[in-house]
């Protein structure tokens, strides 16, 4: 491999993370894993080195953990810091703010401090679409008005400001924040994909354990939205091409300050649709019955995703049956 440098990325060992980790490995950089596990599993990084052909390197640290990342950061050469590490669940940030603050915006503020001790000038930041609040309009660009509506989506918020500061406040120094919408979907091998612990929260791993006879059935929740088919209309996009996206920022970083990028695939699908897609495609039946609608919900929500074509090159290659596919043979796939 003719290798570019040494990429870190925080949260590597996660759903997003070990996607985005096989890409960068496939451009020719070298992925480094920075993770604390709290919510992925140590085999991954196994799984990762057999995607890419050859060890992955994983420093186990909490990005709280000032000493920690000082050492990280001494011990390896960093041209650019993919920053995925994060808490995620909306619910649980809800129970439990102070967590958020501290996991995710203090262990960024650490993180920024422990580049600053080794001049390391460039990341690419897992932000989220949750920061445009309930949509005002659509498409959403990534000028629609932002506003928090739950703990986790003010951590990104925070988070964005935080490196609009950090840019600011010395030279050269180079962020692009991509505003997810909703990653699924899995690596097509099988062998690294999404496998939250508990009873999802999110519609594609609940599709998934309805599908397996694990959940008995999925709760559309609500069918009278104002839709065509009255459920609840999002941008799923592949974790593979959200992966890839990653690559494109880190491409171009060198001629950005701090710039916003939304990923998504432009084009929204149904609650519905997903099902039906899922049955079709799989030859499986996904059981659901209609519920209220869910707190904080909105009717549509997908992205307007022009601008990381102009300003990244990048567009989403892949449609709703790959991402059914993928996670169906991630979730039946032969562990032994
Ligand atoms: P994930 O939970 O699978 O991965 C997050 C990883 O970060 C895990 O491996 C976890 O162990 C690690 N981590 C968390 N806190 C840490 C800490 N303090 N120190 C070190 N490691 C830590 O989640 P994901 O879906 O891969 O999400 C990755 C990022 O993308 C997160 O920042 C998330 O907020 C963001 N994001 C995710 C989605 C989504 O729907 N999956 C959507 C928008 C944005
Ligand atoms: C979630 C997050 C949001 C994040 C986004 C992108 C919540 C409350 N919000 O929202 O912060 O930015 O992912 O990753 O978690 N649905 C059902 N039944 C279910 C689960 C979901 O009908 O059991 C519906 C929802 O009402 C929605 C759609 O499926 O219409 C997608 O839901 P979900 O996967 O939770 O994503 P978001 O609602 O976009």
């Amino acid at each position: 491999m003719n290798a570019r440098g040494i990429i870190l990325l925080t949260g590597g060992a996660g759903f997003i993370g070990s996607h985005v980790a096989v890409e960068v490995a496939a451009a020719g950089w070298i992925p480094v894993l920075l993770d604390n596990f709290c919510t992925s599993e140590r085999s991954v990084v196994g799984r990762i080195s057999e995607l890419v052909g050859g060890p992955v390197r994983c420093i186990e640290a909490d990005i709280r953990d000032a000493q920690a990342m000082h050492a990280a950061f001494g011990s390896t050469p960093v041209h650019a810091v993919i920053h995925l590490a994060g808490l995620k669940a909306v619910g649980e940030s809800v129970e439990q703010p102070e967590l958020y603050h501290d996991n995710n915006v203090r262990g960024t503020e650490v993180l920024l401090t422990a580049m600053d001790e080794f001049g390391v000038r460039r990341m690419v930041f897992s932000s989220s679409c949750t920061v445009y609040g309930t949509p005002q309009r659509l498409p959403i660009d990534e000028s629609h008005p932002l506003s928090a509506i739950n703990p986790y989506g003010q951590t990104k918020l925070d988070i964005e400001r935080m490196l609009d500061r950090w840019v600011d406040a010395g030279s050269e120094r180079h962020v692009c924040s991509l505003r997810y919408f909703n990653p699924v979907g899995a690596h097509a091998s099988a062998l690294i994909g999404e496998s939250p612990r508990g009873i999802p929260n999110n519609l594609m791993p609940y599709v998934v354990k309805v599908a397996r006879g694990e959940l008995s059935e999925l709760g559309v929740f609500g069918g009278d939205w104002p839709t065509p088919d009255g459920t609840g209309i999002r941008d799923y996009i592949h974790v593979v091409d959200l992966a890839r996206g990653h690559v494109a920022a880190l491409e171009r970083l060198d001629s950005m300050r701090h710039e916003r990028i939304n990923l998504g695939t432009g084009v929204g699908a149904s609650v519905l649709e997903v099902v039906h897609a899922f049955e079709r495609v799989n030859g499986v039946k996904v059981p659901y019955a209609m519920r209220p609608r869910r707190a904080g919900d909105a009717a549509s929500a997908f992205a307007d995703a022009g601008l990381a074509e102009r300003r990244l090159g990048w567009r989403a290659r892949l449609g709703l049956d790959e991402m059914m596919r993928d996670s169906w043979a991630f979730a039946t796939r032969d562990d032994g």
